[in-house]
């Protein structure tokens, strides 16, 4: 079956209403950990429930994989799902976090849209068809120029006693370019590249829920996904996303 552009961009934007439903009165929002720094909260649950049946409903053909409920029967064909990309950033109030929910077919990623409900943008890209930002087309950054680079990351906090903990890699990068960032919400950070936004993003040791449909978003807009030897693919565990303009001077300093 052909996704319908509108039907998921609906269905993304109620499950933005149920997460602001949270976010709009926080001081009432369960908060548990799952681990020592992994947080989960009601919102997470509550909008996890609404995407998988909502995406059920309209697409019943296909398989689901959330973060806070697991996978169901059919993973061939399946929706990939992070309710809320951004935890920590949401339970403290801050705007950037975002909805995640790619499809993906045989191994490959053809629909995938990220929804910022508190800063009402939203991604969206079909295989094959560009990615738009609120409905209208968007591309990666012109920039060719490591040195005037402006570079998103993310600190794993759950892996932070991982030996490889990006703090080194980020020293070395961040010595070499203009800017570096740490928006907290890898969904949003790849978002960021396919707009021009950031040039690059990198992170390391993260799950498909949390890049599938950033990476597809990010490729569509022109962007490079590949791992951090430049291999081509959507590698969650090593990530890299660039512009294009700047991914060899980037690929030696990984
Ligand atoms: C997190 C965000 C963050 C990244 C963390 C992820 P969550 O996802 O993507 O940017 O640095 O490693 O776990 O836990 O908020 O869904
Ligand atoms: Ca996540
Ligand atoms: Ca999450």
């Amino acid at each position: 079956m052909t996704i319908s552009v509108d039907i998921l961009e609906k269905i993304v934007r109620e499950a933005g209403s149920v997460a602001m439903s949270y976010f709009n009165n926080l001081n009432n929002v369960g908060v548990v950990k799952k681990s020592p720094r992994d947080l989960v909260t009601d919102a997470d649950v509550a909008v996890e429930k609404f995407l998988k049946e909502a995406l059920n409903k309209a697409y019943p053909e296909y398989g689901f994989w959330g973060e806070e409920s697991g996978q169901s029967d059919n993973q061939t064909n399946r929706w990939i799902v992070d309710p809320i990309d951004g935890t920590h950033s949401f339970a403290k109030g801050q705007y950037f976090w975002s909805i995640s929910v790619a499809l993906e077919i045989d191994g490959d990623l053809v629909a995938g849209s990220v929804f910022a409900p508190a800063l009402d943008d939203l991604y969206l890209a079909i295989k094959g068809q560009g990615a738009t930002k609120n409905g209208k087309a968007i591309s990666v950054s012109p920039e060719t120029s490591l040195a005037d680079s402006m570079i998103a990351t993310g600190f794993a906090c759950l892996r932070s006693y991982l030996v490889e903990n990006n703090l080194k890699r980020f020293c070395r990068i961040a010595e070499k370019t203009t800017g570096q960032r740490r928006f907290g919400s890898a969904a949003m950070d790849l978002c960021l590249v396919a707009d021009g936004q950031v040039d690059a993003f990198w992170e390391q040791e993260l799950n498909l829920y949390d890049v599938a449909a950033g990476a597809l978003i990010a490729k569509e807009a022109g962007g490079t996904i590949t791992d951090f030897k430049g291999t081509d693919g959507v590698f969650p565990k090593q990530i890299l996303a660039t512009n294009g303009g700047i991914f060899k001077e980037l690929l030696e300093l990984m």
